[in-house]
Protein backbone atom coordinates (compact mmCIF):
# COMPACT_ATOMS: atom_id res chain seq x y z
CA UNK A 1 0.00 0.00 0.00
CA UNK A 2 1.00 3.67 -0.56
CA UNK A 3 1.76 5.22 2.41
CA UNK A 4 -0.31 8.29 3.09
CA UNK A 5 1.97 11.52 3.82
CA UNK A 6 1.58 11.78 7.74
CA UNK A 7 0.70 15.54 9.28
CA UNK A 8 2.53 14.30 12.52
CA UNK A 9 5.91 13.02 13.51
CA UNK A 10 5.45 9.85 15.63
CA UNK A 11 7.48 7.14 14.60
CA UNK A 12 10.27 7.12 12.14
CA UNK A 13 9.39 4.34 9.79
CA UNK A 14 5.80 6.57 9.00
CA UNK A 15 8.47 8.66 6.23
CA UNK A 16 10.64 6.86 3.82
CA UNK A 17 14.27 7.07 3.32
CA UNK A 18 13.92 10.10 1.04
CA UNK A 19 12.19 12.35 3.80
CA UNK A 20 14.31 11.18 6.48
CA UNK A 21 17.73 11.89 4.97
CA UNK A 22 15.98 15.07 3.76
CA UNK A 23 15.31 16.40 7.29
CA UNK A 24 18.74 15.09 8.34
CA UNK A 25 20.43 17.60 5.65
CA UNK A 26 17.82 20.21 6.79
CA UNK A 27 19.08 19.75 10.40
CA UNK A 28 22.43 19.93 9.22
CA UNK A 29 21.77 23.52 7.13
CA UNK A 30 20.10 25.67 9.77
CA UNK A 31 21.97 24.43 12.68
CA UNK A 32 25.40 25.87 10.34
CA UNK A 33 22.89 28.88 10.24
CA UNK A 34 22.29 29.02 14.52
CA UNK A 35 25.52 28.13 15.31
CA UNK A 36 26.73 30.94 12.97
CA UNK A 37 25.18 33.46 14.90
CA UNK A 38 22.54 34.13 11.96
CA UNK A 39 19.09 34.48 13.29
CA UNK A 40 17.62 35.79 9.79
CA UNK A 41 15.94 32.77 8.91
CA UNK A 42 12.41 33.33 11.32
CA UNK A 43 9.97 30.70 9.59
CA UNK A 44 8.05 30.18 12.58
CA UNK A 45 6.93 34.06 12.99
CA UNK A 46 3.50 34.47 14.73
CA UNK A 47 3.38 30.79 15.29
CA UNK A 48 2.71 29.32 18.50
CA UNK A 49 3.47 25.63 19.79
CA UNK A 50 1.92 23.56 22.87
CA UNK A 51 4.50 21.27 24.37
CA UNK A 52 2.24 18.93 26.75
CA UNK A 53 4.37 17.09 29.24
CA UNK A 54 3.04 13.78 31.01
CA UNK A 55 6.43 12.81 32.42
CA UNK A 56 9.88 14.98 33.27
CA UNK A 57 12.35 16.50 31.20
CA UNK A 58 15.33 18.51 30.56
CA UNK A 59 16.50 17.95 27.38
CA UNK A 60 13.37 17.79 25.10
CA UNK A 61 11.46 20.55 26.58
CA UNK A 62 14.25 23.32 26.75
CA UNK A 63 15.59 21.94 23.01
CA UNK A 64 12.10 22.25 21.90
CA UNK A 65 11.51 25.47 23.64
CA UNK A 66 14.55 26.87 22.42
CA UNK A 67 14.53 25.94 18.73
CA UNK A 68 11.13 27.07 18.38
CA UNK A 69 11.94 30.59 19.65
CA UNK A 70 15.57 30.29 17.60
CA UNK A 71 13.31 30.06 14.54
CA UNK A 72 10.90 33.23 15.69
CA UNK A 73 7.99 30.88 17.42
CA UNK A 74 6.38 30.88 20.83
CA UNK A 75 6.37 27.67 22.66
CA UNK A 76 4.23 27.05 26.05
CA UNK A 77 5.18 24.56 28.37
CA UNK A 78 2.24 22.24 29.93
CA UNK A 79 3.70 20.20 32.50
CA UNK A 80 2.39 17.32 34.47
CA UNK A 81 0.34 19.02 36.27
CA UNK A 82 -1.24 21.19 34.12
CA UNK A 83 -3.55 19.37 31.91
CA UNK A 84 -3.98 15.92 33.50
CA UNK A 85 -4.34 14.19 30.37
CA UNK A 86 -7.07 11.45 30.72
CA UNK A 87 -7.52 12.19 33.93
CA UNK A 88 -8.97 16.21 34.37
CA UNK A 89 -9.95 16.07 31.13
CA UNK A 90 -10.17 13.37 28.12
CA UNK A 91 -6.95 13.39 25.29
CA UNK A 92 -9.20 14.19 22.40
CA UNK A 93 -10.48 17.36 24.10
CA UNK A 94 -7.07 18.79 24.58
CA UNK A 95 -6.13 17.58 21.33
CA UNK A 96 -8.97 19.79 20.00
CA UNK A 97 -8.92 22.33 22.58
CA UNK A 98 -5.08 23.18 21.76
CA UNK A 99 -5.39 22.90 17.77
CA UNK A 100 -7.51 26.04 18.28
CA UNK A 101 -4.62 28.04 19.98
CA UNK A 102 -1.32 26.52 18.59
CA UNK A 103 0.14 25.67 15.09
CA UNK A 104 1.35 22.44 16.49
CA UNK A 105 1.19 20.62 19.51
CA UNK A 106 4.40 18.24 21.10
CA UNK A 107 3.85 15.78 23.78
CA UNK A 108 5.20 14.05 26.17
CA UNK A 109 3.46 11.01 27.23
CA UNK A 110 2.84 7.48 29.05
CA UNK A 111 1.04 5.31 26.97
CA UNK A 112 1.08 5.11 23.06
CA UNK A 113 -2.38 5.08 22.40
CA UNK A 114 -2.27 8.82 24.40
CA UNK A 115 -0.08 10.00 21.42
CA UNK A 116 -2.04 8.42 18.66
CA UNK A 117 -5.34 9.60 19.90
CA UNK A 118 -3.94 13.33 20.09
CA UNK A 119 -2.56 12.91 16.00
CA UNK A 120 -6.30 11.77 15.15
CA UNK A 121 -7.95 14.52 17.00
CA UNK A 122 -5.96 17.34 15.96
CA UNK A 123 -5.75 19.34 13.34
CA UNK A 124 -2.70 20.63 13.54
CA UNK A 125 0.69 18.24 13.24
CA UNK A 126 2.18 16.56 16.76
CA UNK A 127 5.01 15.27 17.60
CA UNK A 128 5.71 12.64 19.67
CA UNK A 129 8.31 13.87 22.45
CA UNK A 130 8.76 10.39 23.78
CA UNK A 131 6.26 7.28 25.09
CA UNK A 132 6.14 4.44 26.97
CA UNK A 133 6.92 2.94 23.13
CA UNK A 134 9.73 5.39 21.48
CA UNK A 135 11.06 8.11 21.09
CA UNK A 136 11.67 9.10 17.45
CA UNK A 137 12.83 12.61 17.89
CA UNK A 138 15.76 11.14 20.00
CA UNK A 139 17.07 8.71 17.43
CA UNK A 140 17.22 11.67 14.45
CA UNK A 141 18.92 13.69 17.02
CA UNK A 142 21.34 10.56 17.57
CA UNK A 143 21.33 9.61 13.28
CA UNK A 144 22.21 13.40 12.87
CA UNK A 145 25.38 12.83 15.34
CA UNK A 146 26.30 9.81 13.75
CA UNK A 147 26.09 11.63 10.21
CA UNK A 148 28.60 14.28 12.24
CA UNK A 149 30.92 11.75 13.51
CA UNK A 150 31.25 9.01 11.43
CA UNK A 151 29.88 10.55 8.28
CA UNK A 152 26.96 8.56 7.74
CA UNK A 153 24.70 5.73 9.15
CA UNK A 154 24.44 3.81 6.16
CA UNK A 155 26.73 0.30 6.71
CA UNK A 156 27.36 1.24 10.28
CA UNK A 157 27.50 -1.23 13.29
CA UNK A 158 25.00 0.16 16.41
CA UNK A 159 24.96 -1.68 19.34
CA UNK A 160 22.66 -0.81 22.23
CA UNK A 161 23.37 -2.67 25.26
CA UNK A 162 20.80 -2.40 28.27
CA UNK A 163 17.05 -2.54 28.68
CA UNK A 164 15.16 -3.33 25.27
CA UNK A 165 12.83 0.19 25.66
CA UNK A 166 11.59 3.02 23.75
CA UNK A 167 15.14 4.05 22.76
CA UNK A 168 15.46 0.47 21.08
CA UNK A 169 12.06 0.80 19.62
CA UNK A 170 12.96 3.57 17.81
CA UNK A 171 16.26 2.57 16.62
CA UNK A 172 14.38 -0.75 15.01
CA UNK A 173 12.23 1.77 13.50
CA UNK A 174 15.17 3.50 11.82
CA UNK A 175 16.74 0.28 10.75
CA UNK A 176 13.02 -0.53 8.48
CA UNK A 177 14.03 2.73 6.73
CA UNK A 178 17.66 3.01 6.50
CA UNK A 179 20.71 0.33 6.25
CA UNK A 180 22.47 -0.43 9.23
CA UNK A 181 23.43 -3.14 11.69
CA UNK A 182 21.39 -3.26 14.56
CA UNK A 183 22.53 -5.72 17.80
CA UNK A 184 20.33 -5.20 20.90
CA UNK A 185 22.55 -6.90 23.71
CA UNK A 186 19.87 -7.15 26.86
CA UNK A 187 19.01 -9.62 29.60
CA UNK A 188 16.45 -12.61 29.17
CA UNK A 189 13.06 -11.21 29.36
CA UNK A 190 14.14 -7.68 28.63
CA UNK A 191 13.98 -7.79 24.77
CA UNK A 192 12.08 -4.88 22.41
CA UNK A 193 8.88 -5.82 21.65
CA UNK A 194 8.56 -8.52 19.17
CA UNK A 195 6.28 -6.75 16.77
CA UNK A 196 8.60 -4.52 16.12
CA UNK A 197 11.50 -6.38 15.86
CA UNK A 198 9.51 -8.10 13.03
CA UNK A 199 8.72 -4.81 11.36
CA UNK A 200 12.46 -4.28 11.32
CA UNK A 201 13.69 -7.66 10.48
CA UNK A 202 10.90 -7.85 7.34
CA UNK A 203 11.68 -4.49 6.17
CA UNK A 204 14.59 -6.53 4.64
CA UNK A 205 16.46 -3.32 4.67
CA UNK A 206 18.92 -3.86 8.13
CA UNK A 207 20.62 -6.84 9.56
CA UNK A 208 18.75 -7.11 12.88
CA UNK A 209 20.27 -9.32 16.32
CA UNK A 210 18.86 -9.61 19.45
CA UNK A 211 21.08 -11.49 21.63
CA UNK A 212 21.68 -11.42 25.41
CA UNK A 213 25.74 -11.18 25.23
CA UNK A 214 27.06 -7.57 25.43
CA UNK A 215 30.85 -8.93 24.92
CA UNK A 216 30.19 -10.78 22.04
CA UNK A 217 27.91 -8.09 20.48
CA UNK A 218 30.02 -5.01 21.02
CA UNK A 219 32.75 -6.18 18.77
CA UNK A 220 33.34 -3.80 15.72
CA UNK A 221 31.26 -1.62 16.39
CA UNK A 222 30.64 2.11 15.32
CA UNK A 223 28.46 2.98 17.98
CA UNK A 224 27.55 1.49 21.72
CA UNK A 225 24.87 2.95 22.63
CA UNK A 226 23.35 2.60 26.39
CA UNK A 227 20.29 3.88 28.25
CA UNK A 228 18.77 3.69 31.95
CA UNK A 229 17.43 0.02 32.95
CA UNK A 230 14.01 1.68 34.58
CA UNK A 231 12.71 4.28 32.50
CA UNK A 232 10.07 7.39 33.46
CA UNK A 233 7.31 5.14 35.07
CA UNK A 234 9.46 2.25 35.92
CA UNK A 235 11.70 3.65 38.76
CA UNK A 236 9.96 1.61 41.27
CA UNK A 237 11.00 -1.31 39.45
CA UNK A 238 15.40 0.28 39.80
CA UNK A 239 16.62 -2.14 42.60
CA UNK A 240 15.32 -5.48 40.83
CA UNK A 241 16.43 -4.49 37.57
CA UNK A 242 19.59 -4.03 38.77
CA UNK A 243 19.84 -7.67 39.58
CA UNK A 244 18.74 -8.72 36.48
CA UNK A 245 21.07 -6.31 34.40
CA UNK A 246 24.23 -7.36 35.93
CA UNK A 247 27.14 -7.57 33.19
CA UNK A 248 25.41 -4.96 31.33
CA UNK A 249 26.76 -1.77 32.50
CA UNK A 250 28.46 -0.11 29.80
CA UNK A 251 32.60 0.23 31.07
CA UNK A 252 36.11 0.94 30.08
CA UNK A 253 36.45 -2.58 29.13
CA UNK A 254 33.15 -3.05 27.13
CA UNK A 255 34.09 -0.25 24.94
CA UNK A 256 37.94 -1.67 24.87
CA UNK A 257 36.60 -4.62 23.39
CA UNK A 258 34.62 -3.05 20.60
CA UNK A 259 37.34 -1.83 19.35
CA UNK A 260 39.27 1.98 18.98
CA UNK A 261 36.71 2.70 15.98
CA UNK A 262 33.83 2.66 18.83
CA UNK A 263 31.95 5.92 19.79
CA UNK A 264 29.64 5.79 23.20
CA UNK A 265 26.44 7.26 22.94
CA UNK A 266 23.59 7.67 25.45
CA UNK A 267 20.43 9.76 25.15
CA UNK A 268 20.60 10.91 28.63
CA UNK A 269 19.65 11.54 31.36
CA UNK A 270 22.70 8.81 32.74
CA UNK A 271 22.99 7.21 36.07
CA UNK A 272 26.59 6.97 36.02
CA UNK A 273 27.58 3.42 38.25
CA UNK A 274 24.32 2.04 37.18
CA UNK A 275 24.32 1.27 32.91
CA UNK A 276 26.92 3.00 32.51
CA UNK A 277 30.63 4.31 33.81
CA UNK A 278 31.28 7.72 34.72
CA UNK A 279 35.05 6.82 33.12
CA UNK A 280 32.91 5.61 30.15
CA UNK A 281 31.22 8.70 29.81
CA UNK A 282 33.98 11.27 30.35
CA UNK A 283 36.05 9.00 27.70
CA UNK A 284 37.56 10.74 24.33
CA UNK A 285 35.17 8.45 22.36
CA UNK A 286 32.42 9.31 24.25
CA UNK A 287 29.72 11.80 22.24
CA UNK A 288 26.78 12.31 24.61
CA UNK A 289 26.78 15.94 24.80
CA UNK A 290 27.04 16.61 20.96
CA UNK A 291 24.46 13.82 20.85
CA UNK A 292 22.47 15.97 23.46
CA UNK A 293 23.14 19.23 21.67
CA UNK A 294 21.57 17.86 18.47
CA UNK A 295 18.11 17.27 19.87
CA UNK A 296 17.38 21.15 18.82
CA UNK A 297 19.07 20.81 15.53
CA UNK A 298 16.64 17.49 14.45
CA UNK A 299 14.00 18.97 16.19
CA UNK A 300 13.98 21.87 14.42
CA UNK A 301 14.29 20.11 10.97
CA UNK A 302 11.15 18.00 12.00
CA UNK A 303 9.03 21.15 12.89
CA UNK A 304 9.86 22.63 9.94
CA UNK A 305 9.12 19.56 8.07
CA UNK A 306 5.63 19.06 9.28
CA UNK A 307 4.72 22.70 9.47
CA UNK A 308 5.82 23.20 5.64
CA UNK A 309 8.45 25.10 6.12
N1 LIG B 1 16.92 12.30 26.22
C1 LIG B 1 15.82 12.92 26.67
O1 LIG B 1 14.73 12.83 26.10
O2 LIG B 1 16.01 13.66 27.81
P1 LIG B 1 14.89 14.36 28.71
O3 LIG B 1 14.12 13.25 29.37
O4 LIG B 1 15.64 15.21 29.68
O5 LIG B 1 14.00 15.16 27.80
N1 LIG C 1 14.14 5.12 28.28
C1 LIG C 1 14.18 6.39 28.97
C2 LIG C 1 14.56 7.49 28.01
C3 LIG C 1 14.69 8.86 28.63
C4 LIG C 1 15.00 9.92 27.65
C5 LIG C 1 12.82 6.65 29.59
O1 LIG C 1 11.81 6.39 28.93
O2 LIG C 1 12.77 7.11 30.73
Amino acid sequence: DAKQVPKDFLHINDFDKETIMKILNRAIEVKAMIKSGDRSFQPFKGKSMAMIFAKPSMRTRVSFETGFFLLGGHAVYLGPDDIQMGKREETRDVARVLSGYNDVIMARVFGHQDILDLAKYASVPVINGLTDYNHPCQIMADALTMIEHIGRIENTKVVYVGDGNNIVHSWLLLAAVLPFHFVCACPKGFEPDAKTVEIARSAGISKIEITNDPREAVKGADVVYTDVWASMGQKEEAEYRKQKFQGFMVDETLMEIAGPQAYLMHCLPAERGVEVTDGAIEAPNSIVFPQAENRMHAQNAIMLHVLGA
